[in-house]
C-alpha cells in the first residue's frame, strides 16, 4: 500500500443513502480512509485489454481499491447473483481485502450449506431435511413430530418460512413447491419463547450482542421483533466465534434459538444489518467493521 495516499475503502451497497451504508460511510472517513461507493450495476468486467474491472463513471479501476465491504449482494436471477459473486473473486484474486469473502457469502447464504458445515464442526443446528422428493419431505414432517418449519433455501427477513404442523396442508404444501422447483427444506420447530439471540462477530470477536423480543415465533427485526440489550454468555459467544469461523466469515451476524434443549445456531448472515443492534449497544458497529479493515490492510 503506498504510505502516502489515505487506503481506499469500496462500499458495495444498493443504495448509498441506506442506513447502514451512511454508518460505514461515516466511519470510514472518520478513520481518515477514502470512501468509494458503487453498485453490482456500476460494475463492468473486461477481458482482453486494460483494467479487467473498471466501475462506471470513473476513470479507476475497482482494482485500485485496498478493501470492498459488500452490503446484500441482493435478490436477483442465477445469473445475477453468479456474477456478483463471480466479480468478487476476480477482486479478491486481484488482492482486494474483501468483507465478506465470496466463498463465505456462498456458504453463509445457502441455508442447507451453512448449516450442515456447522453440524459436520459440532455446532448445535436444529433437526433439518432436505430433499428434492415431497415423499422423503414428509417422512421427514413425521419425524419431526408434526411440528416444523418450512422454509426457501435462499431467503432472508423471515419471508416464505412457514409453520406447519397438519399433515394434508404440509403434503399439499410439498407437492405444490416440488412443481415449482423448489428444493425442499424443513426443519423442526424450536421452542426459542419468542427471542433469539443475535450475536455480532468481527474479526473472530464477539463485539456486540442483542436479543431479539417478538410478539409471534419469527424473531426478525423486519418482522417487527424488538432489539433489547445483551450481555451474552461465554458458551453463547463460543458458538458465535466458531459459527463464524466455520464458515470463514470475517464479519458476522450469528443467530441463535435457546431452547430447553440448549443453544442452536440457526442462521449465520455474511451481510447482516445492524439498525436494530446499534439501537441497543454502545459499541460503534461501523466503526468496529472499519477498524477491523484497516487493522487487516496494516498486516
Ligand atoms: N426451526 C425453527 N424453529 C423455530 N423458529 C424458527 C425456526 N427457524 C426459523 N425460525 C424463526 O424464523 C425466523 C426466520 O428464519 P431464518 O431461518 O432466520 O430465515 P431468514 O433468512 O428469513 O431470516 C428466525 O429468526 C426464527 O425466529
Ligand atoms: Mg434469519
Amino acid at each position: 500500500m503506498n504510505s502516502s495516499k489515505p487506503p481506499r475503502i469500496g462500499l458495495l451497497t444498493r443504495n448509498r443513502d441506506a442506513w447502514p451504508s451512511t454508518q460505514l460511510r461515516r466511519a470510514i472517513v472518520e478513520h481518515s480512509a477514502d470512501a468509494v461507493c458503487f453498485n453490482f450495476a456500476d460494475i463492468t468486467a473486461k477481458l482482453g485489454e486494460g483494467p479487467e474491472i473498471v466501475i462506471q463513471d470513473s476513470i479507476d479501476a475497482i482494482q485500485d481499491l485496498q478493501a470492498v465491504i459488500v452490503r446484500p449482494i441482493g435478490r436477483g436471477s442465477l445469473d445475477e447473483i453468479i456474477f456478483r459473486l463471480d466479480v468478487l473473486h476476480r477482486l479478491e484474486r486481484g488482492g482486494v481485502f474483501v468483507v465478506n469473502p465470496p466463498s463465505s457469502i456462498e456458504k453463509a447464504v445457502d441455508k442447507y450449506r451453512a448449516l450442515s458445515l456447522l453440524a459436520e464442526h459440532g455446532v448445535k443446528v436444529p433437526k433439518t431435511v432436505v430433499t428434492e422428493n415431497p415423499d422423503s419431505a414428509l417422512e421427514g414432517f413425521r419425524e419431526m413430530e408434526r411440528d416444523v418449519v418450512i422454509k426457501p433455501l435462499f431467503g432472508s427477513q423471515g419471508f416464505g418460512i412457514t409453520r406447519l404442523s397438519d399433515l394434508e396442508a404440509t403434503r399439499r404444501i410439498y407437492s405444490e413447491l416440488n412443481y415449482f422447483r423448489h428444493v425442499l427444506y424443513t426443519q423442526q420447530f424450536v421452542h426459542h419463547g419468542r427471542r433469539d439471540i443475535r450475536c455480532l462477530v468481527i474479526g473472530g470477536r464477539v463485539v456486540a450482542a442483542m436479543s431479539r423480543q417478538a410478539r409471534g415465533w419469527k424473531t426478525n427485526v423486519s418482522q417487527g421483533a424488538k432489539p433489547v440489550p445483551l450481555n451474552p454468555p461465554a458458551e453463547v459467544e463460543e458458538i458465535a466465534v466458531k459459527s463464524a469461523e466455520v464458515l470463514d466469515c470475517r464479519v458476522a451476524g450469528v443467530d441463535l434459538l435457546e431452547s430447553p434443549d440448549g443453544y442452536f445456531v440457526n442462521e449465520v448472515n455474511s451481510q447482516p444489518g445492524f439498525r436494530g443492534l446499534q439501537s441497543v449497544t454502545k459499541v460503534d458497529v461501523a466503526g468496529a467493521i472499519v477498524k477491523y479493515v484497516l487493522e487487516e490492510l496494516k498486516r
